[in-house]
């Protein structure tokens, strides 16, 4: 009898066992050479813009449910800015005051946060700044920043992977005079592309946005979409390309290199041009990351980015494992011949260890920031204007994170207390943290001061955000003490 059922228990805990190897087993993903191209790359529009009689540059935005076409049977219903998936690239000079009228056609409602920008608390488009449906949201700021190529998208507390995920998000880019003058390629949308990245999983021809069992880290799809493109090419018409990848995926972090293993140029990162270009041959880039990117191409060939394994971390239910063919580059048989990138590109960040004020520390676990959860009205850190302090932010899990900070662009000072690689010495907002890592960030809020108005800091893997991997931070003048609004 005993023997029966030590036997029964047995085959129970074999089945188990059994069932894990295979959902293990089959849970890497590989698209590599499966991929047709057969669709060109789409490019998103440049969004118009009018000139108000101050000056002011005014865009109009309008977030709304719409359909796409992502090869499926059936177009997809999506959500988006202005009808279909994603939205328009936004572009303005530094210098210029710009606003943007959102408003919410969606059926809930949502914000619009812009991603990378310097601005003041109230235009950040956080959860404190909602949208109701039906209503318009105006917000407007100097653009006082270098070049860049920043993003937009909804930030409702405990809802942004959903927005985010369904395609409410766009590029923002930022120009500025000394960026222009050198010699990179610049022609939008011909050598000068938005590669937004993004992984899904369909349920029919209707996104399925369930969770993949096994993995904490949310939603993990098992297609790729480019500016909302399956299976996308691009014609390449010039010796040179730059590509501004972003990846706007909820929690995929990629590892970006060519099947044909060509080195590229990096260029920029996040807060803009890198102080020289950095020769790669792959990139990992987590969720919200962006990296500008030259590749040279000879007449008639053609070569596919793609992400291959990661190799910061071998966490297989963290998609560390998958390999997917992304984008296939085409170039035609006669290319218009394009400048070397140049060896210098801009001045390095100018934040230094000496002016270090203060230090506060970031621990990221579970769903949470040094043991807290994110709660709306309790502002966790109250930071003086102008000062530059240390931030040191660590991963003691099991599973990989990133680290977000609103209104700033940051420097990384050291990685697990080394220097910094080079394609990590330019202006940041969003840092990576695989397992086990630490990083010291230097970070200075400039101007801005609002007690009342938090900005956020968090992990940009949506799921772990909207569950409270996420804190709120008010910037304040000299002796002010913070003071947040009521009822929020
Ligand atoms: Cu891209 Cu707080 O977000
Ligand atoms: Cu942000
Ligand atoms: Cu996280």
């Amino acid at each position: 009898m005993l023997a029966i059922l030590g036997g029964a228990l047995l085959l129970v805990v074999a089945g188990l066992v059994g069932g894990f190897a295979y959902l293990y087993a089959s849970m890497d993903i590989d698209t590599v050479g499966e991929v047709e191209f057969d669709r060109p790359l789409a490019i998103p529009p440049l969004a118009p813009s009018t000139v108000a009689e101050d000056g002011t540059r005014v865009f109009d935005l309008t977030l709304q449910p719409g359909e796409a076409d992502f090869g499926k049977e059936r177009p997809t219903p999506v959500w988006g800015v202005g009808g279909g998936y994603l939205g328009p690239t936004l572009r303005a000079e530094r210098g210029e005051k710009v606003r943007v009228d959102v408003t919410n056609d969606l059926p809930e409602d949502s914000t619009l946060h812009w991603h990378g920008m310097h601005l003041p608390a109230e235009m950040d488009g956080g959860p404190h700044q909602m949208i109701d449906p039906g209503a318009t949201w105006s917000p407007t700021w100097e653009v006082d920043q270098p070049a860049a190529s920043l993003w937009y998208h909804p930030h409702p507390h405990g809802r942004t992977a959903e927005h985010v995920y369904r395609g409410v998000a766009g590029m923002f880019w930022i120009d500025d005079p000394a960026a222009a003058e050198l010699p990179l390629p610049r022609e939008y949308g011909v050598d000068d592309v938005p590669v937004i990245v993004q992984d899904k999983q369909f349920d029919g021809h209707e996104l399925d946005e369930g969770e993949t069992f096994l993995s904490g880290q949310g939603i993990l799809g098992d297609e790729i979409l480019v500016n909302g493109t399956p299976g996308p090419y691009l014609d390449v018409t010039t010796q040179r390309v730059r590509l501004r990848v972003l990846n706007a995926s909820n929690a995929r972090i990629y590892n970006f290199r060519f099947a044909d293993e060509r080195p590229y140029q990096l260029i920029a990162g996040d807060g803009g041009l890198l102080p020289a270009p950095v020769e790669l041959t792959a990139l990992e880039l987590s969720p919200g990351e962006r990296a500008e990117i030259v590749v040279t191409m000879r007449p008639g060939e053609s070569t596919v980015l793609r992400s291959e394994p990661l190799t910061s971390t071998g966490n297989r239910f963290a998609g560390a494992d998958d390999r997917f063919d992304i984008l296939e580059l085409r170039a035609a048989d006669a290319l218009r011949p394009s400048p070397e990138v140049p060896t210098e590109l801009a001045a390095p960040p100018t934040l230094n260890s000496e002016d270090v004020v203060g230090e506060r520390t970031f621990r990221l676990a579970g769903t949470n920031i040094n043991g807290l959860e994110m709660e709306m009205d309790r502002i966790d850190m109250t930071v003086e204007v102008d000062t530059t302090e240390r931030w040191i932010v660590s991963n003691p899990d099991g599973s990989p994170h990133n680290f977000h900070v609103h209104d700033v662009q940051f420097v990384v000072e050291s990685v697990d207390g080394e220097p910094p690689p080079p394609e990590l010495r330019g202006w940041k907002d969003t840092v990576f943290l695989p397992e086990g890592r630490e990083v010291a960030l230097l970070v200075r809020f400039s101007d801005y001061t609002d007690p009342a108005t938090p900005y956020m800091f968090h992990c940009h893997l949506l799921r772990h955000e909207d569950r409270g991997m996420m804190g709120q931070f008010v910037v304040v003048a000299p002796g002010e003490e913070a003071a947040p609004h009521a009822g929020h």
